[in-house]
């Protein structure tokens, strides 16, 4: 078995957040989201990793390296012409594949616990796809199943305006090699993508079985910033606290799961209350940091209240405030002002900021 990561594409939700980094390389849980998808596939005994990547976007590359810190081997896959879709990632990937089965991952999907028993339900099922299907309040954003009476998969539709069942198709898949047939059988969509749902709804119509199973809990797309900080809190649930910190001063107060890595220093009256990560090298000075939230390496704050966020490397928030559901980018700063004087506020603000005053 070999295993097909996604991480291209544009991440237009996660803006302006992915106008400077690949959306996959946003930390949860102070790890690149792609670390979580590599670690499942490296845990589920599968070793030889294609990663699918924009045209010259090396980021993921300069991440990752080769591998050999999960001990797998990656290999690299320009997505030749453009993100022309998920089906269009596996035709790309064609050489890479060759005739072997493969999980289809997608690198931007949250799923906690081992994907191995998925992988072997598949393997011993005869199935050419085996999908993973959840229940979701808004299936229109998904791939969604229609079932038949034995709950058989009739066909999948891509994001429809009246979804034929209230389940989503996940983001991960196993297929064998009939897959590739399909991809070559069907058509662009009219948003211009070659579609993963055409692909299962060609393999049911040309006799080919699509087997599923249901799952819960484990899965979450991060699509959008707010399921993105959903995915945080979920990792963090399972964190085990470790403490690698030079500092934590005595008047400090840890709470719950904290993580604590190396050269942090907690410093001052600060409360920490988990599950939170605290990164390498990060300050944090009499402030509250709240369940849920990722502050990430060499990111000073003081004094100010932080919880179910993401703050990411080399920010500097200094202030009294209550900062909650955020995602502060790397480098961004925060500050009180800087003389009693202002009656306004002062901030460089990037396109597509989201700001709640
Ligand atoms: O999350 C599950 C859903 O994922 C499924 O229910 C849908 O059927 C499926 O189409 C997909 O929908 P999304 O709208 O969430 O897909 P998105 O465009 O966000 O892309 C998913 C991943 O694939 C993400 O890691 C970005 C990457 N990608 C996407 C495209 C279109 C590429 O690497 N290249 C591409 O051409």
């Amino acid at each position: 078995m070999k295993a097909l990561i996604t991480a291209g594409g544009h991440g237009t939700r996660l803006r302006p957040i992915t106008y400077s980094m690949n959306k996959h390389l946003i930390p949860i849980g102070n790890k690149p989201m792609i670390f979580h998808a590599i670690e499942k596939i490296a845990e589920a005994g599968i070793t030889e990793i294609g990663i699918n990547v924009n045209e010259g976007d090396h980021t993921i590359e300069e991440s990752v390296g080769d591998g050999s810190a999960w001990g797998v081997k990656v290999t690299y896959l320009e997505q030749a012409g453009g993100a022309l879709g998920l089906a269009h990632i596996i035709k790309n990937a064609r050489d890479f594949l060759g005739e072997d089965s493969f999980v289809f991952y997608l690198g931007d999907n949250i799923i906690l616990g081992s994907i191995k028993p998925f992988v072997e339900a598949f393997l011993s099922s005869g199935a050419s796809g085996y999908l993973a299907l959840s229940k979701v309040p808004d299936p229109q954003r998904f791939g969604v199943p229609e079932l038949g009476k034995n709950g058989e998969i009739l066909r999948v539709v891509e994001k429809p305006e009246n979804p034929p069942s209230e389940f989503a198709v996940t983001g991960i898949y196993c297929y064998d090699a009939s897959v590739h047939d399909a991809v070559d059988g069907i058509e662009y969509s009219e948003r211009g993508e070659l579609e993963i749902s055409d692909v299962h709804t060609w393999l049911i119509e040309n006799g080919h079985t699509v087997k599923y199973e249901i799952v819960e809990g484990w899965w979450k797309d991060t699509g959008k910033p707010g399921d993105l900080l959903e995915g945080n809190a979920l990792v963090l649930d399972a964190l085990e606290g470790a403490n690698q910190a030079t500092t934590v001063e005595e008047g400090v107060e840890l709470k719950g799961e904290v993580e604590l890595l190396e050269g942090c220093q907690v410093l001052g009256k600060s409360v920490i209350h988990g599950p939170v990560s605290i990164g390498r090298n990060a300050v944090i000075r009499d402030a509250w940091i709240g369940p849920h939230t990722t502050i990430g390496h060499s990111t000073e704050i003081e004094g100010a209240r932080v919880e179910r966020s993401i703050v990411m490397d080399e920010a500097d928030i200094r202030t009294d405030k209550h900062i909650v559901d955020s995602i502060i980018g790397h480098n961004a700063t925060i500050s009180l002002p800087h003389s009693e004087t202002e009656s306004g506020y002062r901030m460089i603000i990037g396109e597509n900021a989201q700001l709640e005053l």
